[in-house]
């Protein structure tokens, strides 16, 4: 599979809903929400022809948050994920990364160390749900 690493922006705006409902079922973020993510902070994605996994961060001077990322179900387990954050390193080679995932999420847990990133802190009760929030953050490569 040949991939590409691409910006993505207020064009991708009825494929991010889409992707919303199959990656997050019952999660999802409304099209207000991503319509204003895209309007004021940044996306990428990657895939052969279309895009098969996507990733919405926030850029400030001194850091790279990644608000969500996630594959396609049906093309889950093939390194995509972990193509595109690597991608996102070389693109912020300076910055430190900061993420928040559920505690219960083991795939997105596994992916994040397997990266480099590192475990910070742990809030209770963090998620509207009720559950707990790993706070994790990787370091530039010196
Ligand atoms: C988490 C998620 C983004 C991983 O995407 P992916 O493209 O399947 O991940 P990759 O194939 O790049 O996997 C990279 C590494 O992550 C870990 N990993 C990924 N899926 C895993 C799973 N189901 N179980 C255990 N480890 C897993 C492994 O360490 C894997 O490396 P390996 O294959 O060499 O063992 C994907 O499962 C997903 O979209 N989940 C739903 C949305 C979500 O929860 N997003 C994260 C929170 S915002």
């Amino acid at each position: 599979m040949s991939l590409s690493f691409r910006s993505l922006g207020e064009e991708n705006l009825e494929e991010f809903l889409t992707w919303e409902n199959l990656c997050f079922p019952g999660e999802e973020w409304t099209k207000k929400m991503i319509q204003t993510h895209l309007e004021f902070h940044a996306a990428f994605g990657i895939g052969n022809q279309d895009i098969q996994c996507y990733a919405l961060v926030c850029e400030t001077p001194w850091e790279i948050e990644i608000f969500r990322i996630a594959t396609l179900p049906n093309f889950r387990k093939l390194g995509l994920a972990k193509q595109l954050l690597e991608n996102l390193f070389v693109k912020f080679p300076n910055k430190e990364f900061f993420l928040e995932v559920k505690e219960s999420n083991e795939p997105a847990l596994k992916l994040y160390l397997s990266v480099g990133f590192n475990e910070l802190e742990r809030r209770k009760k963090y998620y509207p749900d009720g559950s707990t929030a790993v706070l994790m953050k990787r370091k530039p490569i010196e």
